[in-house]
């Protein structure tokens, strides 16, 4: 998805601090990178295909003119191939306003065609070029105003979009809005910031207004206003984020992923921890979270939804909740969710979970479960994020910003927010006593020091060897059963995500319905195989992956020798309780995919083709 930087200060050169912030959103994916800034009167551009570190050597070559003001982008192609022409900022074909633009424009063809005929000129394939040209009309025919003009434009346009817009005309004054892409105001005594989310602008403030769909915001350095879908102004209460600079940094690390993998320990206290209490064996979240414990009782059944890794967790989730409070539920991809019939909710509560907040499949899913009256509640790690602010109840993960496009923490994030969520629905609904929440709280407390081992340098031995293996591989099977399916089903989104190597997570009692006609020599398996009610038939599958030469990678508690004696590569992990066993058993699968990759050199925290937030359809 593309990324957006702008500020509008008291004085000064920002151009250092907005390209600080577009490297912040690298992890976004992108193909190309531009900034723009007004001076004397006109504006200056100056745009690049490749990584941000083209853009800036381009501007050392051939400066931008120190200014206050400045507007930046990193474009990821959905209109047109990678080319200079096509990056943006774009300006209208006068040169007078300039924009950047996150998002779709869904009738650009026709708003092009209707210009053209008005004289205009173009000269990219975006859709973007069309909606700063259609703004510049308007300026010209009655809508001198600059905010006036955008909101006259924007009337004409179908689609999602997150915009900043600036004239030569107004240099000290930006216009905002946004329809279905996220995009965040920062408000600072030195100026008023935009950015497509949070971390991009950290290191100039820490306070944050949100806009809501259909929304403008006008920004000056000393103020921003805020203006409704229907021009109104209104007031909103600023949020402070609590994510430092540093968080949204890679910290020394090679990759951001790499540093996501080992904060797990820490979001695992973050997120549970305070919510925790001994004394009454419950769990308590925040008021957003909304639930009492007779409406807990209410509910009769639960359907999980999500997308990519959050529909695994999801799937982990439905199983946590009903071993713990015997609600029955359903996990649903969310976007098929949306060609389903339209059923009587019921008394059913709807889970949708999203690192991001703004996944666009996940987002269209909550609000027709609301369209047919349907409570939601979202688990999100972005606070202000559109499933966080839509949601009718929410519970926020405390992972700190996840930038690697493949998520780790965030996952981990999640499956700890769903054991709290079990806990609080079986002790609502008085399947768990008071002794029993005592004894799950515990285990999670007594969980984090056990993971520390997962980090040892024995632990990087072993799973340097399986990746030196898997790296030869051109696709490979993960299996699991019970809690450890949607473990198989990360494990293997994990290494194709970032290594391009074909991976399938399966249940492992479908392999003799199937897959196990691809089991070779050349075709191995990841086994999950800790103690539990699985475990005696992982080991029958594991044999019968080696009785055909199969080679298996498998995931053990250390010193089992049972499962030693059935692994070519055998990962140990500590002895937890079943139901923790996949926050312990995600990790030397997310370092396996990460060793995997970065044996064969793969872009590991922007990986090809992918972006970190799907916010198109
Ligand atoms: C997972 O590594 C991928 N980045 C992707 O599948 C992701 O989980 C999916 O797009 C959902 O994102 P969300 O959690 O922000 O909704």
């Amino acid at each position: 998805m593309c990324g957006i930087v702008a500020a509008v200060t008291t004085g000064g050169n920002v151009i250092p601090d907005v390209l600080h912030g577009l490297r912040t959103l690298e992890y976004r994916g992108y193909d190309s990178a531009g900034i723009a800034a007004p001076a004397e009167d006109s504006l200056h551009l100056r745009r690049q295909v490749g990584k941000i570190s083209a853009l800036e050597q381009e501007l050392a070559n051939n400066a931008l003119p120190d200014t206050p003001t400045a507007v930046a982008h990193t474009r990821w192609a959905t209109h047109g191939p990678p080319a200079t022409r096509n990056a943006h900022p774009h300006m209208d074909d006068e040169k007078k306003i300039v924009l950047v633009h996150n998002g779709i424009i869904e009738n650009y063809a026709e708003l092009r065609a209707d210009l053209q005929e008005r004289g205009h000129q173009f000269f990219s394939d975006t859709d973007t070029e069309v909606l700063v040209n259609l703004i510049a009309w308007h300026q010209k025919n009655g809508k001198e105003e600059l905010h006036d003009a955008v909101r006259a434009a924007l009337k004409e346009v179908h689609g999602a979009y997150a915009i900043v817009v600036l004239s030569a005309k107004t240099p000290d004054l930006l216009i905002v809005a946004r329809m279905d892409s996220p995009l965040v105001v920062g408000l600072s005594e030195e100026g008023s910031f935009a950015a497509s989310d949070m971390p991009a602008l950290l290191h100039l403030t820490r306070d944050f207004l949100v806009l809501e769909n259909g929304e403008t915001a006008v920004l000056r350095p000393k103020n921003v206003e805020l203006f409704n879908a229907e021009g109104v102004r209104i007031e909103r209460t600023a949020i402070r984020c609590d994510w430092t600079p540093e968080q949204a940094e890679k910290g020394g690390y090679p990759h951001f992923m790499l540093k996501e993998i080992e904060e797990q320990p820490d979001v695992l206290a973050r997120t549970a921890f305070d919510r925790c209490h001994d004394l009454t064996g419950d769990v308590h979240f925040e008021k957003e979270f909304g639930f009492t414990d007779a409406t807990i009782q209410s509910i009769q059944r639960i359907r999980f939804m999500a997308m990519g890794t959050s529909l695994h967790s999801a799937l982990l989730g439905q199983q946590m909740v009903a071993e713990l409070s015997a609600v029955p539920g359903e996990t649903l991809n969310a976007s098929e969710f949306l060609y389903s019939p339209n059923l009587e909710e019921g008394q059913t509560l709807t889970v949708i979970l999203s690192q991001s907040g703004e996944t666009a499949d996940s987002l269209r899913a909550m609000r027709e479960v609301q369209k047919r009256g349907g409570q939601v509640l979202g688990i999100c790690n972005v606070m202000g994020s559109t499933l966080a602010r839509e949601a009718d109840h929410l519970i926020l993960t405390h992972c700190g910003p996840e930038v690697g496009v493949a998520s780790t923490k965030a996952f981990f994030g999640q499956l700890t927010a769903l054991y709290l969520l079990a806990i609080r629905f079986g002790r609502a609904r008085e399947k768990l006593s008071k002794e029993q929440g005592q004894e799950l709280i515990h285990d999670l407390r007594a969980l984090r020091p056990k993971l520390d081992v997962l980090f040892s340098s024995e632990a990087a031995e072993r799973i340097q060897k399986a990746a030196d293996f898997l790296a030869q591989v051109s696709s490979c099977l993960f299996l699991g059963r019970g809690f450890h399916f949607p473990l198989a089903l990360e494990g293997a989104l994990k290494l194709k995500e970032i290594s391009y190597i074909h991976a399938e997570g399966y249940p492992a009692g479908e392999m003799k319905h199937g897959p196990i006609a691809l089991i070779s020599e050349d075709f191995p398996v990841v086994a999950i195989a800790t103690p539990g009610r699985t475990y005696e038939k992982m080991i029958s599958n594991m044999e019968e992956v080696r009785a055909r030469a199969g080679k298996v990678v498998a995931i053990g508690v250390a010193g089992d020798q049972r499962i030693a004696n059935q692994a070519d590569y055998f990962l140990a992990v500590p002895e937890v309780p079943e139901l923790l066993s996949p926050l312990v058993n995600i990790i030397p699968l997310q370092q396996l995919a990460y060793q995997v990759a970065l044996k064969l050199g793969r872009d590991i925290d922007q990986p090809r083709n992918l972006a970190k937030s799907v916010t198109v359809e």
